[in-house]
């Protein structure tokens, strides 16, 4: 049986926290066993924020460090940075062809990005869902595991495929789906800070590749309130959300013996932030190591970037061959 193919793009921006471990990195862990992956690193889509060639180049070593250190095996997926891959670009301008200005400028994550950086509302940002559709479907990608906030830039991609699809009549592309496991959502982590969820902006995050005093640090810091009065009583957002870290990195019996100090008002919160914080750091800490010892691997990462770029190209140039030929380019000589 052929394995279903599953794109998804990650931007090489920050670092990654617990939130990304265990909502987006987890599910992919288990969509490489099963489907036919490619990862991809988004460098070409940052540009839309001008970042200088150093920042750039880090910005994409860490990526793929720290994917590479949570177990995206380049064995198993293909694994590989955007620009390596020209032939989106390509892609991409034909897609433009098709793509409207007013259903670009009516894009929630084009308006919200114009107006955080209103001196450079370029091009690039307006056709940011053309590029990433053209990602999804020059592989022809059946599945895109997206969070909430892509919903409307995998629709976007839907169109433009479907749009292909009618004007030429004929289905190259396959309309990409987003993917859920079992039809359920993702693990929402919530932040330090007593409110929302984990976020690199929030400033609430501990991440992957903190050494453990700071993580310590971080954690005892964290959020908390007064202290239950009353049996049983209804937990506030700070303390419910450390319980929920708790329950994401802990085993149940601890849990269980925090849930059952605070319902007999004997917590000590103290005692539950060091609790979580050597549990969060039992998860980080040998990834953390993984993280540095391939960072300083430049030889090992520069292979894992050909041998991904090689594969992504196969299946790119696959695509943009039929395509060319649906849309009339004929070869003259
Ligand atoms: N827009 C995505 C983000 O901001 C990154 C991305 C680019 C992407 N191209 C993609 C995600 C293709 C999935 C598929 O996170």
């Amino acid at each position: 049986m052929i394995k279903p193919i599953v794109v998804s793009g990650i931007r090489p921006t920050g670092y990654l926290h617990l939130g990304n471990y265990y909502g987006a990195v987890r599910n992919f862990l288990r969509m490489q066993e099963d489907y036919n992956c490619y990862f991809f690193i988004a460098d070409i889509h940052s540009l839309t924020t001008h970042p200088t060639p150093e920042n750039l180049q880090a910005g994409v070593k860490q990526v793929l460090a720290e994917y590479l250190a949570c177990g995206i095996d380049p064995e198993k997926s293909t694994i590989f940075i955007q620009s390596d891959v020209p032939e989106v670009c390509e892609l991409y301008t034909f897609l433009n062809m098709n793509a409207y200005l007013g259903e670009l400028e009516r894009t929630t994550s084009f308006k919200e990005k114009a107006r955080k950086q209103p001196e450079n509302v370029n091009a690039g940002l307006l056709t940011y869902p053309v590029l990433m559709a053209a990602d999804i479907i020059i592989h022809k990608a059946e599945f895109v595991p997206v969070g909430k906030d892509q919903e409307q830039n995998l629709e976007m991609a839907r169109k433009f495929a479907g749009r292909f699809n009618r004007m030429y009549k004929q289905e190259v592309f396959p309309i990409p789906r987003p993917f859920t496991f079992d039809g359920g959502d993702m693990i929402k982590v919530p932040g330090l800070d007593g409110s929302g969820k984990m976020g690199k902006s929030e400033g609430n995050g501990v991440f992957l590749y903190e050494d453990p005093k700071e993580i310590r640090k971080k954690v005892m810091r964290a959020v908390t309130d007064a202290g239950p009065t009353e049996p049983n009583s209804k937990k506030t957002e700070p303390v419910e959300n450390l319980f929920t870290l708790l329950k994401i990195v802990s085993t149940p019996d601890v849990v269980d013996h925090f849930e059952k100090a605070y319902n007999s008002c004997e917590i000590r919160y103290g005692d539950l932030k060091k609790q979580l914080a050597e549990d969060i750091i039992a998860v980080t800490a040998p990834i953390r190591e993984r993280i540095l010892e391939i960072l300083k691997d430049d030889a090992y990462l520069a292979q894992v970037a050909r041998i991904g770029a090689e594969k992504a190209r196969e299946s790119a140039v696959r695509t943009l061959q039929e395509v060319k030929e649906v849309i009339g380019f004929k070869r003259l000589f």
